[in-house]
């Protein structure tokens, strides 16, 4: 597995520098006390053997910090062939990790049947609906539809119903912030004894809080109750897509020929044109050697598909560039799960890094630039898929084992957000939940500089 990035580095960084404090001191100390220094020495180096351990359960301790949290520990026992097979224990979640889901999360990912529908009806809120709610409305109720339709009505539940009207927010249950549309912390807002304060985002943690006049996390820490995020161990899971296991009595056999089926090379399509992550420096690159068709404000080319019409264009295409705007962990968008994934095209990966990828979407189903020195040698690797069906079709392979759900209503995929909240008022512990952004939502933990500067 590859681990990569600043944050591994930084550990190497401080376990080079202990030993290089004690080794100096102790030159120092030689000269003028030999018989002593032995001791010294001795005493030194278990007092930085023990400043590094005491560092590392510190960064282990904010449970954030360090790719360990993820990555589970090399397997040192034999493995039986079963444990061997890449499509089974893909997901590859530490115990440590797997501590912070909540009862919904585990449901979700680790596919746990826990958790009950309690025997009682709950009320959503959603804060200043009537002054921001259009583009959540037209998400959570529409999905690109004229129709409403009953946000519950593919739910686990069914004991939900919704609230909209600000002046009834002392009689819900829960409450739903859109970090995209508050000015600072919630202030005048009633608060009823018990209720259950939620901030909800799909933006990743270099763009959240866009428009509000106070962008520093920590003063919001202590208000919320719960998180409503993309990621795995929000209390309310709400991920773009997600990977899930087909029965083993359904596995297939063979897949269908998607080399054959897909008439058309390698897509993009975009709005925003100049991210600090250089994706569209890196396409650029990329078209000096390979053929690259880009759709969208930044391309010739035009699909509707922004934000809530299919772009049936892409469906012709064998790779798809799901080049994510912000290299954040777990920040993996429609892009890869619709137009890449659910396409039947072969995502190529700018993002996170590849471990991160490796934990959310099925196994051998991408392509990640990480592991290219530059376009040149990606767009070299795609010419030879390009040429080669049977290893191009490989990149299919695990549909035979695992599909793949969208939930974010986007390009008239389904939307799960509000089912998720309700799934969550009837599964979860109200307490311990990850509810401060700080650090949960700090871009220097959770977000990567570019992966290619050119
Ligand atoms: C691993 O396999 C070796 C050789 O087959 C065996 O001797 C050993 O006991 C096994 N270890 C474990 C932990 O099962
Ligand atoms: C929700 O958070 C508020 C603010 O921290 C707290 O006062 C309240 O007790 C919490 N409610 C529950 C049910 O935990
Ligand atoms: C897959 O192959 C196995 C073994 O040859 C066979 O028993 C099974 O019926 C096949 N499954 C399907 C869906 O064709």
């Amino acid at each position: 597995m590859t681990v990569s990035g600043q944050k591994i580095m930084a550990h190497a960084g401080v376990a080079t520098a202990t030993p290089d404090l004690g080794k100096e001191s102790m030159m120092g100390l030689v000269q003028w006390s030999p018989c002593r220094c032995r001791h010294l020495f001795a005493l030194l180096s278990v007092a930085s053997i023990l400043i590094w351990l005491v560092f590392l359960v510190l960064r282990g301790d904010d449970g954030l910090s360090s790719n360990a949290l993820y990555l589970r520990e090399a397997q040192t026992e034999n493995l039986t062939s079963e444990q061997n097979d890449p499509y089974i224990n893909w997901i590859n979640l530490t115990p440590g990790y797997i501590d912070r889901l909540s009862v919904l999360g585990r449901r979700i990912f680790l596919n746990e049947k826990i958790g009950s529908e309690q025997d009682r009806h709950f009320t959503i809120h959603i804060w200043k609906y009537e002054e921001y709610g259009q583009d959540l409305g037209d998400r959570f109720f529409k999905v690109g539809s004229p129709e409403n339709f009953d946000p519950f009505e593919d739910c686990s539940v069914s004991n939900c119903r919704m609230s909209l009207k600000d002046e009834n927010v002392m009689f819900a249950d829960a409450v739903l912030f859109h970090l995209h549309h508050i000015a600072g912390p919630p202030a005048d807002v009633p608060r009823a004894p018990g209720q259950l304060w939620v901030w909800f985002t799909d933006e990743s943690p270099n763009n959240v809080l866009a428009l509000s006049s106070d962008r520093i996390l920590s003063h919001f820490n202590g208000v919320f109750n719960w998180s409503m995020n993309y990621r795995m161990d929000s209390s309310v899971p709400v991920p773009y897509g997600r990977t899930v296991s087909v029965p083993e009595n359904e596995w297939l056999n063979t897949t269908e020929d998607y080399y054959k089926m897909k008439r058309k090379n390698v897509a993009i399509m975009g709005s925003n044109c100049g991210d600090p992550n250089n994706r569209y420096k890196y396409v650029a690159e990329l078209q000096k050697y390979l053929a690259v068709d880009v759709y969208g404000e930044c391309g010739p080319l035009k699909c509707p598909g922004h934000y809530w019409t299919n772009c049936d264009k892409l469906d012709d295409y064998k790779f798809y560039l799901a080049f994510e705007s912000s290299n954040c962990d777990e920040y993996l968008t429609e892009k890869v799960w619709w137009n890449a994934l659910h396409k039947s095209a072969v995502p190529v990966v700018m993002g996170p890094p590849r471990w991160n990828y490796e934990m959310l979407l099925p196994p051998n189903s991408f392509i990640h630039v990480e592991d290219f020195r530059s376009p040149a040698d990606l767009a070299r690797y795609l010419k030879y898929l390009l040429n080669h069906p049977a290893e191009y079709q490989k990149y299919h392979d695990w549909r035979r084992r695992y599909r793949v759900l969208n939930e974010h209503g986007y390009s008239a995929a389904p939307v799960c957000h509000l089912c998720r909240l309700c799934e969550a008022l009837n599964y979860n512990n109200k307490m311990d939940q990850q509810a401060d952004l700080e650090p949960f939502y700090d871009r220097d933990q959770q977000c990567y500089p570019p992966q290619w500067v050119d």
